[in-house]
């Protein structure tokens, strides 16, 4: 079942592809369409395009693609139905009720209800007599009971089906609380709590709701994992969530403190820097760094100083640069992760700690002369190199000139060769980034070598494939020409579906639109088929250009047939083999 094409067509009228995604990219017109930078991945030249002609957009980068309910879907997280109900609301549209299949989206919501009800059940748990060794502990730990009821903190009862039991007197099936995963499958298929004897921090989403939890063993506990998370959910994804996020996205314009550990997380808020957010013990992804992109425009790193904390520390740095947002590193000294110094040090001096936190350069620098003895000239020369390669990555002119300066000075080198050494790599660099954008931005089948595997053994078939797929796309009416011609002549997989789609929706609506599809095709079957629509050619001759590829396609698809014992040509050989034949072709 799904949403009726009448409603869909109205809605996707009424939220024209360009006002869809301009709140989130930042569009140029080129011509009839529009670009900006991909929000789906990292880049620094545009190669995400929007085409209203045909209400879609593609990326050449990455491959992303699709109509205006796709890139809502993917850049909200929501899925097909949810993403057309969101721009129905925007537009006041009502979706009738009964039109479309809800149960994912209903099993969401009991979800966030199971949730929901398990929080208030441990944050309940430890005001009891059994959960006060967890009230305790939050206390011992410097934190009021308006803090432990802010975040809705809580104690997970020692034993094995507490939770389960009082879910159910709620009325929630099992099924529910295992997808919400509160409670685990053992292996003769009974069911028993997730979290026992932990002390619990929910985690909450930007909209308030509880998607999952965090759960700290007993503190004289030794066995077990020191932290467990809820697993990826429908409603909770490990790689796009972060711990407080939800307090801190109302005071986060300017700035984002982000640390390690849920425990500073809620102290830093105590101590009133509630701008502070958590990274539940993951390695920074491109998605939580384009989420904050959206938020704020500078971070602050606050990870621990030990050397798993400083190696997460590099990392996340390259990821969340790499959206755009400004990276300042804040080192706390003698080892101490951020709660800790604030309980010794107070509040003033990690204030003070925060203006004086080093820009992501500037912590560069001091680390490149770890591990090097620059007591020595080699030590020396290296450390230099080193900081040139860093400096190279430095656009703003004035800021390479100041740090080339400190480092000359406190080294006794000359800052104007730092500077030349910097500059010639930075030309390097950008030279060879620049190719490599245009190379990816030339071949516009990028990513269709993973869609489209016959594209490797058989790429001027394919080739054919596409180009018929593409003046179908423009010119529907031309199905009425294909009198002998049927989807079992194609090649590859994919286009074989793709034609099958499109001749359906032709013969239903009279007209190809990519929404006609719905949510039939991945996200990434759906950027191949936004890449075949908005093809950069304009078919003179559609008629002919159609004949053509048929007659291509066939005799490919004989060639191949012949050859079908030696399949396993290499792509080399391929190619040797186009060449000639377009030699022999054009005799
Ligand atoms: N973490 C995790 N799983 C672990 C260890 C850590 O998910 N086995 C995550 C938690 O989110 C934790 C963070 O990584 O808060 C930092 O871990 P760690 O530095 O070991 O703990 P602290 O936050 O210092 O723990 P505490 O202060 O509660 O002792
Ligand atoms: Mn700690």
């Amino acid at each position: 079942m799904r949403i009726s094409e009448d409603i869909i067509m109205e809605i996707k009228y009424k939220n024209p592809i360009e006002e869809v995604i301009s709140p989130y990219v930042t569009l140029k017109r080129a011509g009839r369409n529009l670009n900006g930078l991909c929000p789906f991945h990292n880049e620094k030249t545009p190669s995400f395009t929007v085409y209203p002609d045909t209400a879609s957009f593609y990326c050449f980068g990455c491959g992303a693609g699709g109509d205006a309910f796709t890139f809502i879907k993917r850049i909200e997280n929501l899925d097909y139905v949810e993403a057309v109900k969101k721009l129905a609301e925007q537009s006041g549209i009502t979706i009738p009720e009964g039109d479309y299949d809800d149960s994912y989206l209903k099993l969401k919501n009991r979800i966030y209800e199971v949730n929901r009800e398990t929080a208030r059940y441990f944050n309940k748990y430890l005001f009891t007599p059994n959960g006060k060794w967890a009230l305790d502990y939050l206390i011992q730990r410097g934190l009021s009971v308006d803090t432990i009821n802010h975040f809705g903190l809580g104690c997970a009862p020692d034993g094995w089906d507490n939770l389960l039991k009082h879910l159910k007197s709620k009325g929630f099936s099992l099924n529910e609380m295992e997808q919400a995963n509160v409670i685990t499958k053992n292996s003769r298929g009974g069911y028993y709590d997730r979290f026992r004897n932990r002390t619990m921090f929910p985690i909450i989403e930007i909209n308030g709701k509880v998607i999952g939890f965090s759960g700290r063993r007993h503190p004289d506990e030794d066995r077990g994992g020191k932290y467990i998370n809820t697993s990826d959910t429908p409603v909770y994804k490990k790689s796009k969530s972060l711990f407080g996020f939800n307090f801190a996205k109302n005071c986060c314009s300017e700035r984002l403190l982000i640390v390690e550990g849920n425990m500073d997380v809620v102290s830093l808020h105590q101590a009133g820097f509630e701008n502070t957010i958590g990274t539940l013990g993951t390695a920074f992804t491109d998605e939580q760094a384009r989420l904050l992109a959206r938020y704020t425009k500078e971070v602050v790193l606050s990870f621990d100083s030990d050397a798993a904390g400083q190696k997460a520390a590099s990392r996340a740095i390259a990821t969340l640069s790499g959206s755009g947002l400004s990276v300042r590193v804040l080192s706390i000294p003698d080892g101490k992760d951020p709660d800790e110094f604030i309980k010794k040090n107070g509040r003033e001096r990690f204030e003070g700690l925060l203006k004086g936190a080093t820009n992501e350069i500037e912590y560069r620098l001091l680390r490149a002369a770890e591990g090097l003895n620059m007591e020595t000239n080699d030590g020396k020369a290296r450390y230099l190199n080193r900081v040139a390669t860093e400096l190279s990555l430095v656009k703003d002119a004035i800021a390479v000139d100041l740090y080339a300066g400190r480092v000359a000075d406190k080294y006794g080198v000359s800052k104007e060769i730092l500077i030349k050494k910097a500059e010639e790599l930075r030309k390097k660099s950008f030279k060879a980034e620049r190719k490599k954008e245009v190379r990816e931005i030339l071949r516009p089948s990028y990513k269709s070598g993973e869609l489209v595997p016959e594209e490797r053994t058989n790429l001027r078939g394919v080739k054919a494939e596409k180009e018929i797929i593409s003046v179908l796309m423009a010119h529907p009416d031309l199905f009425s020409r294909l009198r002998t011609f049927t989807a079992e002549e194609f090649i590859s997989a994919l286009n074989k579906r793709v034609f099958i789609s499109l001749k359906e929706v032709v013969e239903k609506y009279g007209r190809f639109d990519i929404s006609f599809l719905g949510d039939e095709f991945s996200p990434e079957e759906t950027g191949y088929i936004a890449s075949l629509q908005n093809r950069e050619v304009t078919f003179a001759n559609p008629v002919q250009s159609l004949t053509e590829s048929i007659t291509t396609l066939r005799e490919e698809k004989n060639n191949h047939d012949v050859s079908q014992g030696e399949s396993t040509v290499s792509w080399e050989e391929q190619m040797r083999r186009i060449i000639e034949k377009k030699k022999e072709s054009s005799k």
